[in-house]
């Protein structure tokens, strides 16, 4: 993104706007009393739970959880980031974005634009390689591979020749500069000066974004030369970890299967896709970013790895399984025979027998235990530990207590260890740890279910701005336990601070957390609250929030003076237990 979009511009477009108006453009909706309601787009269901408010300007689905304002309405159904439904939304509203600062001008004359044209250039070059003469002993080998010729066509596959400069005489021929080709990646400067084509002798597999764009090359030997692929170096256009090869494709299959099967390389994408597995895309061999692993989730929360058959598809699987997990994504295995890859094993087995295995995916708990007693004796201790260690580091990625909880007593089992046993050890192998999600700690306690006191006070801030200006003497955003009221009542605090109103709508577009906004959304579609007795029910919930606070506080502090025991620190526990009298003493006070 070139700018930030000023948040006058936002306000703008969002205070002119009807959110109402946007969503019935995409789903029916139905008055409700004050609100509107429909089956959720976001979740299959049968008696509508999605919930649109007029007044409020936003959207929740009591089901899925889904919601938020306008924007997030666009960019959820539509897939798209925030500048683009801001885009889109102000040419609906009249609102003009400045020239350097709009989606669009970025997308059509601005360097990406051209950059995407050099590689558009250049893959149609390629494709065209493939049906002239000097693509024979290309299409042969495709042939060979059972590769037919219509799924040459929809992957756009093409043919690098052997030449130097092929690729530079014809960019150039349509006018495109090397300062351009290089930049594009395709071209590389040579020592002496002037630039040689990066990609010869090689079968093309384009690489194309999720709207069928073409960023950049994988490029593959026809015989067993080495390096088997070359391909594009990383460019503007071209993040490695923020593609998958095939999802272009594959997308709205992902979707409409709500499952995504992830294989490794580009022809196991193709075996898989043309023979009808096409719910697939391809990580291209590189170690599962994060954020492939979040452009999965905008089309399933479920996905099924089937990794290559040897040691390093292993070591991929178990680094991205915890990826998966750290993104609360549900994610099964398939072990392939030794040696095989997808395109292989479909070669060999046929796509129904591949179908079948991934019906039959191993749970990743199972999957994961299963690598570590091959590598690790499990009758031994020290065998136990490594598996015990390896296994604690992806339970501890959950973030469902529940789910912890379920799978400390399944590896309990497993290693017929008790169940204490392992609580303790994961206590141990987290202190110092800078992973998220500590056990037991009271703040991850806390964080779970709303405290009822704490989203009863956002719902009276919602329903009255005099409520907020009240609270913000008597309370911090610090005394709410839940990070996610916190950050609610911070925002609230900023906004009344600098005079501006709060409606939620606008709220949404500053607070960026999806906890967060679930919880503001919810809220306000709770019924009105009528309260009589105002000032004294006030007085009361500041109260509780701040017992609850000290209590909250008191209990960190004695598991810390509990650790400083353990660990026999005499300076720290000094320390901890002054602190801890204060606190009491403070108790006493407010008490
Ligand atoms: N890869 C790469 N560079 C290499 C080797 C592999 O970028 N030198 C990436 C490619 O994206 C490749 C994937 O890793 O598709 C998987 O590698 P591999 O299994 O070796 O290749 P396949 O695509 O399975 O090719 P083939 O079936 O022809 O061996
Ligand atoms: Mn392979």
């Amino acid at each position: 993104m070139k700018g930030r979009i000023p948040d006058h511009i936002v306000e703008t477009v969002l205070s002119r706007v009807n959110i109402v108006e946007v969503v019935s453009e995409f789903i029916p909706l139905k008055r409700a009393g004050r609100n509107f309601r429909a089956l959720c787009p976001f979740h299959q269901e049968k008696t509508p739970s999605f919930m649109v408010s007029t007044d409020k300007q936003i959207y929740h689905c009591f089901g899925c959880g889904a919601g938020g304002n306008v924007f997030n309405f666009l960019m959820q159904f539509e897939r798209i980031e925030f500048p683009e439904a801001v885009e889109i939304l102000a040419k609906k509203a009249g609102v003009v974005i400045p020239e350097s600062l709009s989606y669009d001008t970025k997308e059509s004359s601005g360097i990406n634009a051209q950059l995407q044209k050099a590689c558009e250039t250049a893959a149609s070059f390629y494709e065209n390689n493939l049906s002239v003469p000097c693509g024979t002993q290309a299409r042969e080998y495709l042939l060979k591979r059972g590769i037919p010729q219509e799924a040459i066509k929809a992957f756009r596959m093409g043919f690098a020749v052997e030449k130097w400069d092929a690729l530079i005489n014809h960019l150039r021929s349509k006018g495109i500069n090397l300062s351009l080709m290089e930049k594009a990646g395709l071209v590389v400067p040579k020592e002496g000066g002037g630039y040689y084509d990066r990609f010869r002798n090689r079968i093309i597999f384009p690489i194309l974004d999720v709207k069928a764009r073409v960023i950049g090359f994988g490029a593959r030997v026809l015989d067993k030369t080495l390096p088997k692929y070359i391909n594009s170096p990383e460019t503007p256009l071209y993040i490695k970890g923020k593609n998958l090869y095939g999802l272009w494709l594959s997308k709205d299959v992902i979707r409409d299967l709500d499952a995504a099967v992830v294989v490794e390389g580009y022809l196991d994408f193709i075996s898989a896709f043309q023979q009808g597995v096409r719910n697939v895309v391809a990580s291209s061999g590189t170690a599962l970013t994060a954020e492939q692993a979040r452009l999965i989730k905008r089309y399933t929360h479920n996905v099924v790895m089937v990794y290559d058959g040897d040691a390093s598809g292993q070591i991929a699987t178990i680094r991205a399984l915890d990826i998966f997990i750290e993104e609360d994504m549900q994610v099964r295995v398939v072990s392939l025979p030794e040696g095989q890859d997808p395109d292989l094993f479909i070669r060999k087995n046929g796509i129904e027998c591949f179908r079948a295995l991934i019906l039959k995916a191993q749970p990743l708990f199972d999957y994961k235990m299963s690598v570590l007693k091959s590598r690790y004796d499990a009758k031994e201790i020290e065998g136990k530990e490594k598996i015990c260690s390896e296994m604690l580091s992806t339970i501890q990625k959950f973030r469902r207590p529940v789910v912890k909880s379920e799978y400390f007593k399944k590896l309990a089992q497993e290693l017929k260890v008790k169940e204490e046993a392992l609580l303790q050890e994961a206590k141990l192998f987290h202190t110092g740890g800078k992973e998220r999600g500590l056990a037991a700690s009271p703040a991850v306690v806390a964080q779970k279910s709303i405290h009822s006191v704490e989203q009863f006070l956002i719902k009276l801030m919602l329903e009255e701005d005099a409520i907020i200006a009240e609270l913000k003497d008597k309370l911090e955003p610090d005394d709410f336990l839940d990070e996610r009221t916190a950050k609610i009542v911070t925002l609230m605090f900023d906004c009344i601070a600098q005079g501006k109103g709060i409606e939620p709508s606008k709220l949404l577009t500053h607070l960026g957390d999806a906890e967060a906004t679930r919880l503001l959304c919810e809220s306000t579609f709770l019924p009105d609250i009528n309260i009589e007795n105002r000032e004294k029910i006030l007085a009361d919930c500041v109260q509780r929030l701040k017992a609850k606070k000290l209590t909250f506080k008191r209990q960190c502090l004695q598991e810390e003076i509990k650790a400083a025991q353990e660990k026999g620190d005499e300076e720290r526990l000094h320390k901890l237990i002054a602190e801890f009298d204060t606190l009491i003493k403070t108790r006493r006070g407010t008490g």
